[in-house]
């Protein structure tokens, strides 16, 4: 009962979504948690930047050790990015005892295993669900959904600002270089979008996806990748004479023991229907040895639907808080035994 208090870390796109969605989903947000969800305290880097949204000055602050240290505060959710302070900042705040959800897919497929590690040991929630496909609920999926499962195959477009690239080049033929500053002011792209472009954000979602699908440790480097840098207009032009669509794939099989993740560049024909997945749409195929072929479809990135994924990690913190499993029930676990790549 009563009032959370959370420090948020970064007042990006995503910060600003979520600041947005705790003020307007106050009412749902306590029906779900019976408690109140109060922001107060917000980490930014530049005091001097205008927001698009108004937040009362006293809660900014430029030093994170006013969130972290800050006994009042349970959950800290931190969206500023990167690997660095992120990761140091994260460590510090299970140390204090504080929750934590983070929309941080770089971290994750560099540190996972490390972050659960100090998570658990400290009886700390660590949450996840807004690094893979933006507002699809994709991670709580793969763990939950197909508990009763054995996953064979992920497949799917996993990187929101190439697609929307890829579906302006493919529709209107725009250059490369407009759509991408495009989906930079939409707030799609990374802060540095070669993440995007040369595919490592994909690589970075897969690795997640195939570590929770398939029980198995894997890092981005496991990740074969191939971005979109490359592909012409051309390419794109002779795809289309065939009946295909060019899109950036990510794919992660296993077998007994072997486990294949990539991402790359590919065709896909037109009957297909993740060839009409387009703009910021995320599609991701997920195969079950029992249940089949199944599809997740939605928004891969923006400010909304990444906050929502957010929002629900955070319903998620405050519950286990209630019932007192923080740190034991841990939905999103990473795996550190690792099985062979192909090549090994
Ligand atoms: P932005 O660049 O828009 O925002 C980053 C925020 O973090 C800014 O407010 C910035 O402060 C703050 N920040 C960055 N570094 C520091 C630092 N060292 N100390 C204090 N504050 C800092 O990023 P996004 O909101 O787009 O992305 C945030 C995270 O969410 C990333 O991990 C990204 O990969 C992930 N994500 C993004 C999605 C999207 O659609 N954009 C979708 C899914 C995940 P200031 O404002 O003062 O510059
Ligand atoms: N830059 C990422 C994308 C944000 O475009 O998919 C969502 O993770």
């Amino acid at each position: 009962n009563g009032k959370v208090k959370i420090g948020l870390m970064g007042l990006g796109t995503v910060g600003t979504g979520v600041v947005r969605l705790v003020e307007s989903f106050q009412e749902d947000l306590f029906k779900q948690t019976g408690s109140s969800l109060e922001i107060s305290r917000i980490l930014i880097k530049n005091p001097d930047k205008k927001r698009s949204i108004y937040v009362h000055p006293d809660k900014l602050t430029t030093n994170p050790d006013d969130l972290i240290y800050d006994d009042e505060i349970e959950v800290v959710i931190e969206v500023m990015g990167g690997i660095e302070p992120a990761r140091t900042y994260i460590l510090e705040a299970f140390e204090n005892g504080k929750h934590v959800v983070t929309a941080n897919k770089d971290l994750l497929a560099a540190h996972g295993d490390e972050l659960l590690r100090k998570a658990a040991e400290k009886g700390c929630d660590l949450f996840y669900e807004a690094s893979v496909a933006g507002g699809i609920p994709i991670l709580k999926t793969v763990v939950e959904g197909f508990s009763s499962d054995r996953i064979t195959q992920i497949m799917g477009i996993v990187n929101g600002t190439t697609n929307y690239i890829l579906t302006k080049m493919t529709q209107e033929g725009l250059p490369f270089e407009q759509v991408l500053r495009e989906a930079q002011e939409l707030g799609y792209a990374e802060p540095d979008p070669t993440s995007d472009v040369e595919g490592l954000d994909a690589a970075r979602k897969m690795a997640i996806l195939a570590t929770l699908g398939f029980h198995v440790g894997m890092k981005w480097d496991d990740v074969a990748c191939k971005g979109i840098s490359e592909v012409t207009q051309e390419d794109i032009r002779y795809g289309k004479q065939l009946g295909y669509t060019m899109k950036l794939i990510g794919i992660a099989k296993r077998d007994d023991d072997c486990v294949e993740v990539s991402v790359e560049p590919t065709f896909v024909a037109n009957s297909h229907p993740i060839a009409n997945v387009n703009d910021v749409f995320n599609a991701v195929y997920v195969y079950g040895e029992a249940v089949g072929e199944t599809m997740f479809y939605g928004p891969g990135a923006g400010e909304l639907p990444t906050a929502t994924a957010v929002l629900s990690d955070l319903v998620t913190v405050v519950k286990n808080s209630k019932l007192g499993i923080n740190g034991r029930e841990m939905a999103f676990p990473y795996h550190e035994k690792r099985l062979k790549s192909p090549e090994q």
